[in-house]
């Protein structure tokens, strides 16, 4: 039998049903007698059991895996020209945020120091709401069609038949999808495997909207830079890590933050005009495409720090729920089709994976007073008292005014959207300068050997052929380096149509 102190947690608290009814003894079952069958009024045991088998919750469908803090956002630089968000009118304000860091594709319990993209969520909450941050640590995305996500995600996952990753079905997709090559060359590159979780940059990857207290929109593109910069692993190293302390991204920003080494990320936007926009060389709502900084400088606008571990993770990161429409007053979602449908999917997939009433979660509720018509469903804990649960004359809420549309940049943007499912030359003119002008040798040597490491376990040769042509419309020479590499034939460049196809909405538009 365990002493009675076993059980004393250290805040004093007496052991109990989860009715609040104190239990002399956790490890004893009632029975009938000393070997007797087990009693059904024992509510202690039943209590237990019927709890533990309800533990677990869906995880999530993809960034399953991650790290997570808290800490707080601070108003560096007055940018009250761009945004009417309260947040913003005060250099100096801060707001208290949560960061949940991620990878996509693996499980729950999947290792930390894997090649794939990074998830990078901040929740920030201000007094006009919880204004959530769902941004990768790549500036770009692998489409711009978001039909292709749900497509994508099973093809980064478990064959259907196999239960494994399956080399073919992940080249499958991507040599059908010849924009993804600029991402690709960004995962295969140095930066696919950050060296944790605490040394990698954010961005938006999107175009969202900021609007000013006159109504007037800015475009903008969003950049968390890491203060002591990114830091990445090599593949051996991290396979080897990978094998030994699978959960080393997890151990190693908890440990910094408990040693006070607290991480910090500099904010930054690039803007546009909506002029800027509709004559941009680039459709602003192609998120495969960067926003070049020699034309769109960084602008910075403020820093947050993760100053705090959980206590608990269950409750304060994995039962966390990010999504893009979290927004506030004076930030807006463009009509990137990508963006549109994560709109919808998040809080979809929270209602399902968290219940209806997720936002009322402790981690999740935010500290602005909320009034509205929802009422009731499953573990509702916040009912809005007697309030009318309708728009009432008799006992009416005060609603905000509304901001001006802007008929004509409209139109633009309907033609805009409409231009993006063609791929043209453009698709690899920003992935040519990665390969020709930011990578060195060295780095295109290991971009080189990582993809033939990885393609060379597909069967299938029309696929690797098929994604081999599409290096050669980046650049001939980065096909032929990995044709050599798995002893296959060079290819000739994939035939896209010239871009002026792809401009043809700027033209037509004014
Ligand atoms: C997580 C859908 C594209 C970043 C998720 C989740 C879903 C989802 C269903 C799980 C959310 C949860 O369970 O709370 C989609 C769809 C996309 C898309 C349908 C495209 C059509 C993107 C893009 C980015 C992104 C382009 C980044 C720019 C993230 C991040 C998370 C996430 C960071 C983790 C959120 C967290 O920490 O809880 N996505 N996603 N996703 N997604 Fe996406």
């Amino acid at each position: 039998m365990p002493s009675e102190e076993v059980f004393n947690t250290p805040d004093g608290a007496t052991y109990t049903t989860s009715n609040g009814d104190p239990i002399a003894e956790p490890y004893a079952v009632q029975r009938i007698g000393h070997n007797g069958p087990v009693l059904l009024q024992d509510f202690h045991h039943i209590d237990l059991l019927a709890h533990f088998d309800r533990e677990r919750i869906p995880e999530r469908v993809v960034h399953a895996k991650a790290a997570g803090a808290h800490g707080y956002f601070e108003v560096t630089h007055d940018i009250s020209d761009l945004t009417c968000a309260a947040l913003f009118n005060k250099v100096g304000k801060r707001a208290r945020v949560t960061a949940r860091l991620s990878t996509v594709a693996g499980e729950a319990g999947s290792a930390d120091t894997v090649r794939d993209v990074r998830g990078f969520s901040v929740k920030l909450r201000t007094e006009e709401g919880n204004w959530d941050w769902v941004f990768n640590n790549t500036p770009v995305f692998f489409f711009r069609d978001p039909s292709m996500f749900p497509h994508f995600v099973h093809t980064q996952k478990r064959d259907p038949q196999t239960h494994r990753k399956d080399a073919d079905m992940f080249w499958d997709f991507f040599s059908q999808v010849p924009e993804s090559v600029h991402q690709l060359l960004i995962l295969f590159g140095d930066r696919g495997i950050p060296d944790g979780y605490h040394h990698m940059n954010g961005y938006s990857s999107h175009t969202y909207k900021f609007v000013n207290a006159a109504g007037d929109i800015h475009y903008y593109k969003m950049h968390c830079l890491v203060e002591g910069g990114f830091r990445t692993l090599d593949s051996t190293k991290a396979a080897e890590i990978a094998g030994q302390d699978p959960d080393y991204g997890l151990k190693t920003m908890y440990n910094a933050i408990e040693q006070g080494h607290y991480p910090v990320w500099n904010v930054f936007v690039q803007t546009m005009t909506i002029d800027q926009a509709e004559s941009f060389r680039y459709n602003i709502l192609d998120m495969t495409k960067i926003w070049p900084h020699a034309e769109y400088p960084l602008r910075p606008i403020g820093k947050f720090v993760l100053n705090e571990n959980p206590k608990n993770y269950f409750a304060e990161i994995e039962q966390s729920a990010f999504s893009p429409s979290h927004l506030i007053p004076g930030v807006e979602a463009s009509t990137d089709p990508v963006l549109q449908s994560r709109l919808f999917a998040y809080p979809d997939t929270q209602r399902y994976r968290l219940g209806v009433n997720y936002q009322q979660l402790p981690i999740n509720a935010p500290i602005a007073p909320i009034a509205n018509f929802q009422r009731d469903g499953r573990a509702t804990f916040v009912s809005q008292g007697n309030r009318p649960n309708y728009k009432s004359s008799i006992q009416p809420l005060s609603y905000i005014a509304r901001t001006a549309s802007q008929a004509k940049h409209e139109i633009w943007l309907g033609q805009a959207t409409a231009e993006l499912s063609s791929v043209t030359e453009l698709d690899f003119e920003q992935a040519r300068i990665l390969w020709n002008k930011i990578f060195d040798e060295s780095a295109r040597e290991r971009l080189v050997k990582n993809v033939s490491d990885h393609i060379r376990n597909v069967t299938s040769e029309s696929i690797k052929r098929r994604q081999l042509s599409i290096f050669a419309a980046v650049e001939q020479t980065l096909s032929d380096r990995i044709a050599d590499l798995i002893d296959l034939p060079h290819v000739t460049p994939l035939q896209v149509p010239d871009p002026s196809a792809a401009l043809r909405f700027q033209a037509s538009s004014h």
